[in-house]
């Protein structure tokens, strides 16, 4: 499905997915997404293992083309102009992907180089440690800190080149809670004070609960969207975990706050 060749969408509306599928040989991983975040907005998006997040991820930031349907970062048509969405583009991906051997900054400038940033976007990098907690962990190399240390570098790395559409997926993933909520608090922040749209995928119901939308997938499909409490409200029960759990159904163990390996 191709988007119309004028900008119909509603100004503000930072990503729009129509339709969106994507399969994998026999397995469909995603079955008909469509999705819009707003500028400023923080969606959820919550699934139990294997509902599809990672995939629409990776549909998002250019790595698979879906199999039909259209994605538009930003007004632009990402399927035609992938290049002007990736430069609007910021992503946290599920497995970590810092170059270890590299120091802090040496990560940030390598992301500036690539990023085409040149003299400005590394003189961001000092002032952007300093946002995400890393003041004095400049020169340390990665393999040095520690996991929530080393997720905060991932998340400066993916506000370096100050992107509209902030993905991350499961970023919290064998994160303590003082560092969850610290990453969490930090985009969060940007949201407010930038107008940053944030797509924040996890299978942890006390996450969702703090984001302004929640988007329900299970097995490649929206089984429901709106704010937590709406989302509460529609299923007729008390708590967003139990909503999650009715929709998803407790066999997949999704929702509890206990973590997962990474
Ligand atoms: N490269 C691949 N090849 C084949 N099947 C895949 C591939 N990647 C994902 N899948 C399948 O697609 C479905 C969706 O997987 P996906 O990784 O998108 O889910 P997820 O919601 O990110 O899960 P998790 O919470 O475990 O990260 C699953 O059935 C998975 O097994
Ligand atoms: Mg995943």
């Amino acid at each position: 499905m191709a988007l119309p060749a004028t900008n119909s969408l509603t100004p503000g509306v930072t990503l729009d997915v129509r339709d969106a599928v994507k399969s994998y040989g026999d397995v469909k991983a995603l079955a008909g997404v469509s999705m819009r975040i707003e500028a400023g907005q923080f969606m959820a998006l919550l699934g139990p293992n294997g509902a599809g997040k990672s995939t629409l991820f990776q549909l998002l930031s250019g790595l698979f083309v879906p199999d039909a349907g259209a994605i538009s970062i930003c007004g632009e048509d990402f399927l035609k102009k992938p290049t002007l969405g990736l430069a609007k583009l910021g992503v946290v991906f599920q497995q970590p992907t810092l170059d270890l051997d590299l120091s802090v900054t040496g990560n940030l400038r390598f992301h500036s180089s690539l990023h085409g940033l040149g003299a400005e976007g590394r003189a961001r990098i000092p002032q952007l440690l300093v946002d995400v907690g890393l003041a004095g962990s400049e020169e340390k190399t990665c393999r040095s800190l520690s996991g929530g240390n080393r997720r905060k570098v991932e998340l400066a790395r993916a506000l370096l080149h100050k992107p509209r559409l902030l993905l991350m997926d499961e970023a919290t993933v064998g994160l303590d809670p003082a560092s969850r909520t610290t990453l969490m608090a930090l985009v969060k922040q940007r949201c407010r004070d930038e107008g940053l749209a944030v797509l924040w995928a996890t299978h942890l119901v006390n996450e969702a609960e703090q984001a302004d939308r929640v988007y329900v997938l299970h097995k490649g499909k929206k089984l429901a969207e709106g704010t937590p409490a709406e989302i509460v409200a529609a299923s007729a029960c008390s708590t967003l975990e139990e909503a999650f759990l009715k929709m998803t159904g407790p066999a997949s163990g999704a929702g509890k706050p206990e973590e997962k390996a990474a």
